[in-house]
């Protein structure tokens, strides 16, 4: 079969697409044939080794798969061949075929495109648990979400407005503001005046929870706009650059900054990951959650689709077809 090959470490245009041997299933393993895969920002730090994993090369990127279930091993108990579903791995799904272990596959709703499948996985995976389990989210409070336009952030903007809160969105054009309101944020600003237009929008009482999957300066101003009581989360740092906190602004603001690890959560807590897909999935079917698909490409594209995404181009979810 054919898939994306990193065959070390280095600048996304080493990338190959080439021949690879195709995946077998363990016992307890399906093999899911590709119909859409999902582009994620790591992706493209893990092939630059500039991701916490660092697997052996050479290897197939790639976390996200959706698709129909071409085999089954003999202890799998709840899927079979012909299944539409989606899955979630760590590596091997810039592939026409990927092999998951049957507890990450999920069975997909009649009907649900294979793309929106997988933009509900990490996109808005991340952002739920970040938003429920991770920042304890009520409704009528104030979320501000940075990076608003992308992937992850649109997902906080929806999930944000399905927990019942005001949402206020950072975003650094016209357009992806634009993007932002039309995925229901209450108001969207952008980066130059944070801090002013923070204090301005919550009468000063700063905001209740911060979603910040971008990092550098603006992590500074967030830590300055928290509310007693608020909690700031750490999604990650898409602009490269990781901040440095005072921790005295803790102490006398009385916020918390909260660690997100949406990849090991899965893996810590899989019941808990279940059930947030579920109610994922539930907000899906009812309307209440819909994902950009900004575009889909060739799987050959892959290099130049990940440039895109870590150039801070992409609005939504970027998807790669065999
Ligand atoms: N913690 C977790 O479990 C987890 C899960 C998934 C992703 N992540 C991390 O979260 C970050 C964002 O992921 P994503 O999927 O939301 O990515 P994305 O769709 O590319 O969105 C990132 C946003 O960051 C903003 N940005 C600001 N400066 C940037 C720069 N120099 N380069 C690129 N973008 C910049 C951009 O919006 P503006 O132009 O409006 O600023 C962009 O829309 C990444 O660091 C990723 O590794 C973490």
């Amino acid at each position: 079969m054919k898939a994306i090959i990193a065959r070390d470490y280095g600048p996304l245009e080493n990338l190959e697409y080439a021949d690879w041997p195709e995946p077998q299933a363990g016992a307890r393993d399906v093999v899911i044939e590709a119909e859409a895969i999902g582009v994620n920002f790591p992706d493209g730090l893990l092939v630059q080794g500039l991701y916490q994993m660092k697997p052996q090369v050479p290897f197939v990127p790639g976390m996200e798969m959706a698709g129909r279930v071409v085999a089954v091993g003999d202890e799998v108990k709840t899927l079979e061949v012909g299944d539409r579903v989606a899955a979630m791995g760590s590596l091997g799904a810039y592939a026409e075929k990927m092999s998951a272990s049957e507890n990450t596959v999920m069975k997909l709703p009649d009907g649900m495109p294979a793309a929106d499948a997988c933009a509900l996985m990490c996109g808005y995976g991340t952002s739920h648990y970040a938003l429920k389990q991770r920042g304890q989210l009520k409704a009528g409070e104030t979320l501000c979400v940075l990076g608003a336009s992308g992937l992850t952030g649109l997902a906080a903007v929806q999930i944000g407005k399905a927990m019942g809160a005001r949402v206020i969105a950072v975003a650094s054009s016209d357009e992806k503001r634009q993007h932002a309101r039309d995925a229901g944020a209450d108001e969207a600003i952008g980066y130059e005046n944070l801090r002013d237009d923070l204090k301005s929008l919550t009468g000063g009482k700063g905001v209740d929870v911060a979603f910040d999957p971008v990092g550098g300066d603006s992590f500074d101003a967030l830590a300055r706009s928290m509310s007693w009581g608020g909690r700031l989360l750490v999604i990650g740092f898409a602009s490269g650059t990781i901040p440095k906190l005072p921790v005295n602004l803790t102490l006398v603001k009385g916020f918390a900054v909260v660690g997100v690890f949406w990849g090991a959560f899965t893996a810590k807590e899989p019941a808990v990951y279940a059930d947030n897909m579920r109610e994922l999935i539930g907000w899906y079917v009812a309307g209440n959650v819909k994902p950009l698909i900004e575009s889909k490409h060739k799987l050959s594209d892959a290099a130049d689709v990940l440039k895109r995404v870590l150039g801070r181009g992409a609005m939504g979810k970027l998807i790669l077809e065999p």
